[in-house]
């Protein structure tokens, strides 16, 4: 197949398609790029399938996009600074097991949420990679909401209301809500920690078109009482994740991947019963706009915290290293 055949085929009725006919063996020339882009801001979600895309590939194709946002922990099994590895895996190839807190951590994720809006600088794009696909039928897929279609569904009066609200998000707030009753995480307050501010509607630059950005990581709404907040928070969420707005992605294949636009979907990892037993490898690049929009209201100048380090330590001043000993391995269960 040769580049000028490229197609989008659609994924759902209002957003998602599938990209057909990049040749990920050669350099991809700029008019594909080009292509690839007006997709992206038109569908919101791009799926790739059975690329053959090597890490270092997939670092270049992301590098088209924008500014690459530096991903790797000193922990991380992938030796790249920009390829996340937000896989079930630990380094010496072992699978994260229930209980851990790897997996309590992973478990925000099922969460709907957009990638980094805890952060003072938020990340406009993310490309999530498969290496390893999950055995057909365990699960292991991302779901996507179009959170532009779900905007533009509201009421006006609605749409009037949170035109100007911000808020305010943590990420150990969606961990706290994935695992409430989970000492570490209680002992986190996102209240001492600096929130991420933005505009509870994002604009679309390249399109106009308007969207709900939300996330499991919204703590509150600047300026209004916590009890209002949290009933709005939970309205404009309920509404933006209804299975009407949802598309599943699942991987079937090695170099299977997606890319999506923050301001267009909000994502979920889907879970099943794959966890604790098969490995899940995914890799995945965060990649910024360069907008004004991207630092939202927080100051330019804030230091973004390594979140890992707090939650580290409070695990193991909770749990002092053995999670084991504690009564709530009762209260796992699987998030699909
Ligand atoms: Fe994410």
């Amino acid at each position: 197949m040769t580049q000028d055949t490229l197609q989008f085929i659609p994924l759902h009725k209002t957003f998602g398609a599938q990209c057909v006919g990049v040749d990920f063996s050669k350099e991809l020339p700029p008019e594909v790029v080009q292509q690839v882009k007006d997709g992206l801001h038109k569908y919101g979600l791009l799926t790739f399938r059975k690329t053959g895309l090597t890490d270092e590939n997939f670092v270049k194709f992301g590098q088209h996009f924008g500014e690459l946002c530096p991903n790797a922990s000193a922990d991380n099994r992938v030796k790249s600074k920009y390829i996340g590895d937000p896989s079930n895996i630990h380094r010496d190839g072992t699978v994260v097991q229930k209980g851990e807190l790897q997996y309590f951590i992973g478990k925000a994720t099922g969460i709907f949420h957009v990638d980094k809006s805890y952060d003072p600088r938020r990340v406009r794009y993310t490309t999530l990679k498969c290496t390893v696909p999950v055995p057909a039928g365990t699960g292991g897929a991302t779901e996507f909401a179009d959170s532009r279609t779900a905007y533009d569904d509201l009421d006006e009066e609605t749409k009037q209301y949170i035109q100007d609200k911000v808020g305010a998000h943590s990420i150990f707030e969606s961990r706290r809500k994935a695992a409430p009753w989970l000492k570490t995480f209680q002992m986190l307050d996102p209240n001492d920690f600096p929130f991420g501010k933005f505009p509870v509607v994002e604009t679309q630059p390249q399109t106009g078109r308007k969207d709900l950005y939300l996330a499991g990581h919204l703590h509150h709404i600047e300026g209004m009482d916590q009890e209002e907040s949290t009933k709005l928070i939970e309205k404009l969420f309920n509404h933006a994740t209804q299975p009407k707005y949802v598309h599943k992605v699942n991987y079937e294949e090695p170099g299977d991947f997606v890319i999506w636009d923050n301001l267009a979907v909000l994502h979920r990892a889907g879970g099943g019963s794959y966890v604790g037993i098969h490995p899940r490898d995914v890799r995945n690049l965060t990649i910024y706009d360069n907008s004004d929009g991207e630092w939202g209201f927080n100051d330019r100048n804030q230091e973004r915290i390594d979140p890992m380090k707090y939650i580290r330590a409070a695990h193991e001043k909770a749990f002092a290293g053995d999670s084991t000993a504690n009564d709530f391995n009762n209260e796992i269960l699987d998030y699909d």
